[in-house]
């Protein structure tokens, strides 16, 4: 299959695109390196012994978009390209809804021009917002969410179900991501965020390395066990498998299909540090300081549609995932 992958050089993209070279297909990589470097193009072939093809494009552009389906044969798109920054959405909600949106409209729009019907889309557990019980489950009804960059995935998977309504021959999967740490085991590919991380295992590998002076864990008040927030951590290989099996699935699929991609289980920040110093032989230095606006106490996934529908689960451990996000941020130090 050629498979149409924008945002395929970030974080979560680049890790599925080994995935889906190693599983024999053929990739083309649309990212306008906004918030990822051209590199990652060159590690991904020394992973692979395969280079995937790269156009460096917004996928807004509808103009370059349509070159791009007029010169290749695309039979499916994984849709990563997005701002993804929680709390500077607060600050502009304009350009995350017009960025994220469009990206995406365009998208469909030029995917409809072309044939091209189907659609895999990186949405977010945090489309199950603040009112619902965990563990989450797809079938939930009050979806709605706490930012501006939650929304514009609450309004695409609206779109995308839309959209399938009027076009019964159409296939969109939103595979709703819990939270995803840890690197490539080559060290190559990994979360490198521009600037000061906002995410915990990003932040926690530049106090590893040195660049940042200590962890602020953001409240020791919760009413979680050890006071401090638990989620759904896993691993972003994991992740990536999970959007090949998506793929596979929607081969023969039509029609919307929401699915959780976690592990089914949460832990809290301070075990995850714990685990990280474990895993790592360090210490870690770190305070408890207040809350951050926004964040839940706790919430991870049902995960047991993703085994079901795409015969996907989780199969890395915690250890993995802090020893492969360090290895990732020492190298990358
Ligand atoms: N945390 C700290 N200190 C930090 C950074 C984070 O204590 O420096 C804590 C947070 O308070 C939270 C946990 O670590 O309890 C995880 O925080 P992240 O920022 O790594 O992840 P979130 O759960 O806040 O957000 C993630 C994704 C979002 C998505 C959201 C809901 O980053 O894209 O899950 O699914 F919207």
């Amino acid at each position: 299959m050629v498979v149409l992958v924008t945002g395929g050089a970030g974080y979560i993209g680049s890790h599925t695109v080994v995935e889906l070279l190693n599983a024999g297909h053929e990739v083309l990589i649309v990212d306008d390196l906004s918030n990822a470097k051209a590199e990652v193009v060159d590690r991904i072939e020394t992973i692979t012994g395969k280079r995937p093809r790269f156009c460096q494009a917004d996928c807004a552009d509808k103009t370059a978009m349509e070159q791009i389906f007029a010169a290749n044969q695309v039979d499916a798109v994984i849709h990563f390209a997005a701002l993804k920054a929680v709390g500077e959405s607060v600050k502009k909600p304009l350009s995350y809804y017009r960025n994220n949106l469009d990206s995406a409209m365009t998208m469909l729009e030029v995917m409809e021009e072309f044939g091209c019907k189907k659609f895999v889309f990186s949405s977010s557990a945090t489309v199950y917002g603040p009112n619902n019980p965990y563990p989450y489950k797809e079938e939930m009804k009050a979806i709605e969410s706490s930012s501006p960059y939650g929304w514009t995935k609450v309004m695409i998977e609206r779109i995308l179900t839309d959209y399938c309504t009027a076009h019964p021959d159409f296939c969109a999967i939103l595979l709703r991501y819990f939270n995803p740490i840890g690197a490539h085991e080559s060290g190559l590919l990994g979360d490198d965020p521009n600037g000061i991380p906002n995410n915990l295992m990003p932040y926690i590998g530049r106090v590893a390395a040195g660049k940042l002076e200590k962890l602020t864990i953001f409240g020791g008040d919760y009413d979680t066990p050890d006071g401090t927030c638990q989620r759904d951590y896993l691993h972003v290989v994991d992740l990536a498998v999970g959007h090949l099996k998506a793929l596979e699935f929607a081969a023969g699929f039509t029609g919307v299909e929401a699915i959780n991609l976690g592990t089914g289980s949460g832990i809290s920040v301070l075990e995850l540090v714990t685990a990280f110093e474990k895993a790592n032989s360090m210490k870690l230095p770190y305070v408890i300081g207040p809350r951050r606006d926004g964040d839940l106490p706790a919430f991870w996934a049902d995960a047991s549609k993703a085994k079901e529908l795409l015969g996907w689960e989780a199969t890395h451990t915690v250890e993995d995932m802090c020893r492969s996000a360090w290895n990732f941020a020492k190298k990358s130090s």
